[in-house]
């Protein structure tokens, strides 16, 4: 139900992640429309209250504030570019994945059509959207963050960040996180299809493995710090150190049958550290790595 002075919201996009969006500002009490190429699939937020409207335009004319989540940023222009007489004064935040490069492009599109323009990223799926378990991070001008800042808290309530100005930034936190997230699940793939030769369940696995992603945590924030100030001071594991355990990770793999290859990258990484001379370092110094890669 609205609730009085809350933000008009439209939301244009009402796949999986767009219904839980206008779902959320709904839940908020704000008077929230809706448009969808496939208009069923309002069918249920307009049970709940929304207003879905006839057309693209029309739902661009309904609110100052126009949220965007559709597949990519084409469909972002698809849907826009024959609207771009309307969007004047309008402010667009775009939740819609891609990357840095497209998010600048679209910023500038906006600012040369007199739209405020704020990208996002959604770190969450769409059950825990309008909980205090999402995670929302935007990019662009603070000032227009700050005049919708309490509007967007509809969607993720204890995590909506405002990470700078430059509009590509949110694509590439996001990327950069969704790589930490493929590397976590993949060593844990890797650590429960060893177990799993030893006939040891993941589930059981599973517990040993969050705990140690937790004191993982730990290193992620000392080697941060040495990360910034330059100072790979080995205070806890030589890179050499950690060499040594990497083979006897890759000796198990192979005699127990299962892939060696994610823990041989790893080597392969680690290698070539040894072979710069930075064997007596902290693992820190591998971010050298990844900053000269080698191809
Ligand atoms: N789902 C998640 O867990 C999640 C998490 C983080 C970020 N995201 C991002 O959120 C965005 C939407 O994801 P989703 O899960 O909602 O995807 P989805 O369920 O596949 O929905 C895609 C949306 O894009 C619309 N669309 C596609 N092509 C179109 C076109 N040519 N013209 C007009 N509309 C078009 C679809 O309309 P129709 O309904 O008519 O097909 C639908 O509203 C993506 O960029 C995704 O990466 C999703």
């Amino acid at each position: 139900m609205a609730v009085e002075n809350r933000t008009p919201v439209t939301v244009i996009g009402l796949g999986l992640m767009g219904q839980a969006l206008a779902g959320a500002f709904l839940k908020a009490g704000h008077p929230t429309t809706v448009w969808n190429r496939s208009a069923e699939k309002a069918a249920d937020l307009v049970s709940e209250g929304a207003v879905l409207a006839p057309s693209a335009e029309d739902a661009v004319k309904a609110s100052g504030l126009v949220v965007l989540c559709v597949t990519d940023y084409d469909v972002v222009h698809t849907v826009l570019d024959p609207l771009s007489g309307e969007l004047s004064g309008k402010t667009l935040v775009n939740l819609t994945s891609g990357h840095s490069e497209g998010a600048r492009e679209t910023a500038e599109w906006a600012a040369k059509l007199g739209a405020a323009y704020l990208d996002g990223a959604i770190m969450a799926i769409p059950p825990v959207i309008g909980t205090e378990h999402a995670v929302l991070l935007y990019a662009g001008s603070k000032e227009v963050y700050d005049a919708n800042e309490s509007a967007l808290q509809a969607v993720a309530p204890a995590g909506t960040t405002h990470l700078g100005e430059d509009h590509g930034l949110a694509s590439l936190y996001d990327v950069a996180l969704l790589g930490i997230m493929w590397g976590v699940l993949n060593s844990f793939l890797h650590g429960a299809a060893l177990l799993g030769a030893a006939n040891v369940k993941a589930s059981t696995f599973a517990p040993f493995a969050n705990n140690w992603i937790g004191a993982v945590t730990n290193f992620v924030t000392a080697y941060a710090g040495q990360i910034d100030e330059g100072d790979f001071t080995a205070h806890d594991a030589t890179i050499d150190t950690h060499l040594a355990t990497m083979i006897h990770l890759i000796h198990e793999s192979e005699a127990t049958g299962i892939s060696p290859e994610l823990p041989e990258f790893v080597k392969a990484l680690t290698d070539r550290a040894v072979a710069a001379g930075q064997n007596g370092l902290s693992y820190a110094a591998m971010i050298d790595q990844f900053r000269k890669p080698s191809k």
